[in-house]
């Protein structure tokens, strides 16, 4: 914190007075700009509340046919004692691997051009993780150009949205770790039927 009186305290003080007339004025003109503009800064109104976290909790607060939501009605992994997952996390895993993988690295871990997505996913929500992946990204303030391309075309990935969804909360919960799931539950019935409304004949 900077107050206007601190400043002139400070130029009066003999180690300033020390300098130059020249030197002294620039000295000054500095001094009282930098007050000035911190002076502002504090004055600013208070920025906006910081937003609640988008992803929430991940506990699963209810199921239907073998699909976990959370408390918001996000779709969320579940994993018993045994390290069996829901069959969408298994899924997830399996549809990651083989739309993903090649350019965030095995299981989301990331490589040297797009970025590690278990770190990513502890702040970026479902609803911002479906814009993404839909629409693309690209990141024009970096040196390198960073280009996240738009799935929305792709049903290997649109119809599965959701499973690579869970599956990646899951690995950035630190939950599931790299490699195949241990164990998973069995393919509900509502999924074969999605599945094959989705991908057609
Ligand atoms: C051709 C390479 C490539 C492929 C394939 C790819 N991505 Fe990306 N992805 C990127 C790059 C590069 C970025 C960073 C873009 C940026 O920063 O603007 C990115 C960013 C993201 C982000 C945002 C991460 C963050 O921290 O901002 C998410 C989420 C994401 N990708 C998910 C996916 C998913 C899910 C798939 C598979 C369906 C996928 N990506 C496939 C290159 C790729």
């Amino acid at each position: 914190m900077c107050e206007l009186s601190d400043c002139l305290e400070t130029l009066s003080s003999g180690y300033v007075l020390k300098f130059p007339e020249p030197i002294m004025r620039i000295l000054l003109a500095a001094v009282v700009a930098a007050c000035i503009s911190a002076t502002a800064t504090f004055a600013a109104p208070d920025p906006a509340p910081v937003a609640a976290n988008p992803v929430g909790d991940p506990k699963a607060a209810s199921s239907d046919d073998g699909k976990y939501f959370d408390a918001n009605g996000n779709p969320t992994y579940s994993i018993d004692k045994s390290d069996r997952v829901d069959w969408y996390t298994f899924s997830g895993y399996r549809r990651f691997n083989g739309s993903c993988e090649v350019c965030h690295g095995f299981d989301g871990s990331g490589s040297s051009f797009a970025p590690d997505l278990t770190q990513s996913l502890k702040t970026i929500g479902y609803n911002d993780f479906q814009n993404i992946v839909v629409n693309g990204k690209q990141d024009v303030n970096t040196a390198q150009s960073l280009v996240m391309p738009s799935f929305g075309e792709n049903k290997n990935v649109m119809c599965y949205l959701d499973d690579i969804y869970v599956y990646l909360r899951a690995r950035a919960d630190r939950v599931q770790g790299s490699g195949r799931p241990a164990a998973h539950e069995d393919k509900p019935k509502t999924a074969i039927q999605n599945e094959n409304d989705c991908m057609g004949p």
